[in-house]
């Protein structure tokens, strides 16, 4: 019997990245925290489907090629081999890479577009006004700047168009996209992204135009081919080729079989009004069901303006990991900005950051208690278990209840404040052997007294790694490995079956088999440049 089957699924999306420019650390952002998300559910015991890939067609993408002097598709190549390179290092485990350029996409795209055209939501109109090729985007004259620059891409001057273009008619679907969001209030998280969307829709919904003319790059439209479909209504859709299986036939019955819906759109706040308003509009046309979550997180940003390939003012991720470490990288911007709000990167704070929670107080404890252990002679984890430790030792107290609260964080998407309640069982830990002070409760010969100690910090530096492993797992297979529980936390298999959440979230897992490893740093201090 296939198990896979009676698994609850859950498919998580990435933005698919434009392959204007090489990735910068604002797309890796949500690549991470679709990556914990998608490590977390799996732990969780769930099937779980990640998605992630890149949005090739369009104006933008066509002059990026053309200023490298390289054909649209030759110049996608590459970029988006480097996005798969760059999810490489940073250890993102997903399992669908969709590019719009795909064979299996046009397809799709195809039926989808009949299906939206047969509900006579399509139809030819003129369209005047400002755009942004960076944003691929109309704007409303009062959205923009002085000089009629992006207020995203300041950098960037919008363009007058008046051309002739398909529309589709988004005004028909205000009423029900407002019974939608009343519906499923969680629908838009975080809250602030849901009402900007609120205040938006309630200004009254525009058609929004679909083609596109004197644009080569892109998908003709089916019912007209001297028209290229806006990248938009193409990129969207990638997210329903990806939940074909390989090799599969490109319909959309095909697609849908399995995933659909999608549980969670993880983009930046800048996509909001394509995956709230626009995105679920196509779908009621299509008379598809809807996504269960559209989460819009803040911006990186430097010195307040946001970080982009456009502004030319981002981090080299590449440059970062091949420094610090992928798991340094991951565990600094979802613990220290708040997701959902703007943050700020500053190198100083990365390596204090790193420095003390890492270094110090995981690590550190870890390899003081170990260190200890050998000292004193065990070669084994002392023979414990949760039930003989005393109920008022304060390891036990906060580590029983761990897991529940970490998996509520993980499940809102507060990835920093579940680093930061992890982290406090590592502080309770460093403060509990300061306190307890075991060698002098060994000199003193009162050895039940020391291996409680030593179990019960032991056993809650593992709990933190497992807890803390969507985030850091090279780091958990290195803290599981000197527990005497060798474990991979990169393996996809083992996560959702040994490693599942519902033994290893637990406090009081360790026992007597598991042998000591060798003392090892599992993170080395990182030093100011
Ligand atoms: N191609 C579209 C998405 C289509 S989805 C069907 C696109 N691509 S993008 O490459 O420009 O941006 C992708 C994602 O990266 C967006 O969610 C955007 O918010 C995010 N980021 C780009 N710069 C960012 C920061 N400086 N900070 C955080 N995220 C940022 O939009």
């Amino acid at each position: 019997m296939d198990l896979s089957s009676q698994q609850e699924t859950f498919a998580v999306t990435t933005p698919l990245y434009y392959v204007n420019d090489l990735p910068h650390i604002g797309s890796a952002y949500t690549t991470i925290a679709a990556d914990i998300i998608t490590r977390f559910e799996r732990m969780r015991g769930k099937a779980v489907l990640s998605i992630t890939g890149t949005d090739e067609h369009g104006q933008k993408i066509e002059r990026a090629a053309q200023s490298k002097q390289k054909s649209p598709q030759v110049y996608s190549d590459e970029v988006s081999a480097a996005f798969v390179a760059l999810w490489e290092k940073l250890d993102i485990q997903y399992d669908r890479f969709s590019r719009t350029t795909a064979a299996n996409h046009h397809a799709i795209v195809k039926e989808f577009f009949q299906r939206v055209w047969d509900k006579g939501d399509i139809y030819k109109s003129q369209q005047k006004g400002w755009y942004c090729v960076s944003c691929e985007e109309f704007k409303e004259e009062r959205e923009l700047l002085k000089g009629h620059f992006c207020s995203i891409h300041t950098n960037k001057q919008t363009e007058w168009r008046d051309e002739e273009n398909y529309f589709f008619r988004l005004s028909n679907y205000q009423s029900k996209l407002e019974a939608l969001y009343q519906a499923q209030p969680n629908f838009i998280q975080p809250q602030t992204r849901c009402n900007e969307v609120l205040n938006f829709v309630a200004q009254g919904l525009q058609d929004f135009s679909i083609s596109r003319v004197n644009l080569d790059w892109g998908f003709p439209v089916p019912s007209d081919p001297s028209h290229t479909l806006y990248v938009w209504f193409d990129a969207l859709l990638g997210y329903v080729t990806a939940l074909l299986d390989p090799g599969a036939e490109p319909t959309l019955a095909n697609a849908l079989a399995k995933w659909w819906p999608i549980n969670l759109h993880l983009i930046g706040k800048d996509i909001l009004r394509f995956h709230a308003i626009y995105w679920p509009a196509m779908l009621m046309s299509a008379e598809l069901p809807l996504p269960k979550v559209v989460f819009g997180h803040g911006f990186l940003t430097k010195d307040n303006q946001k970080m982009g390939k456009s502004l030319g003012n981002t981090l080299d991720p590449v440059a970062l990991i091949d420094r610090y470490g992928a798991d340094a990288v991951r565990y600094y911007f979802m613990k220290e900005i708040e997701f959902g709000k703007d943050g700020d990167f500053n190198e100083t704070r990365f390596i204090d950051t790193l420095n003390a929670d890492l270094a110090n107080d995981l690590g550190n404890l870890l390899n003081r208690t170990l260190k200890m252990a050998l000292k004193y002679g065990y070669t084994n984890i002392p023979n414990l278990t949760c039930e003989t430790i005393a109920d008022d030792n304060p390891l036990k107290i906060a580590g029983v209840i761990l897991g529940e609260k970490v998996a509520v964080a993980y499940e809102s998407l507060c990835f920093s404040q579940a680093c930061e309640i992890i982290l406090n069982l590592a502080r309770t830990g460093n403060k509990y052997i300061d306190d307890a002070a075991p060698w002098t409760l060994y000199k003193q010969g009162k050895q039940q007294e020391v291996e409680e100690v030593l179990y019960a910090v032991l056993e809650s530096v593992r709990l933190a790694a497992y807890l803390l492993s969507p985030v850091v797992p090279n780091i958990a297979n290195k803290i599981y490995k000197q527990l005497g529980l060798p474990a991979d936390f990169h393996n996809k298999n083992q996560i959702s079956t040994e490693l599942a959440f519902a033994t290893h979230a637990n406090w009081g897992i360790l026992s007597g088999e598991n042998k000591l490893g060798e003392p090892q740093p599992v993170f080395q201090r990182l030093e100011a440049r």
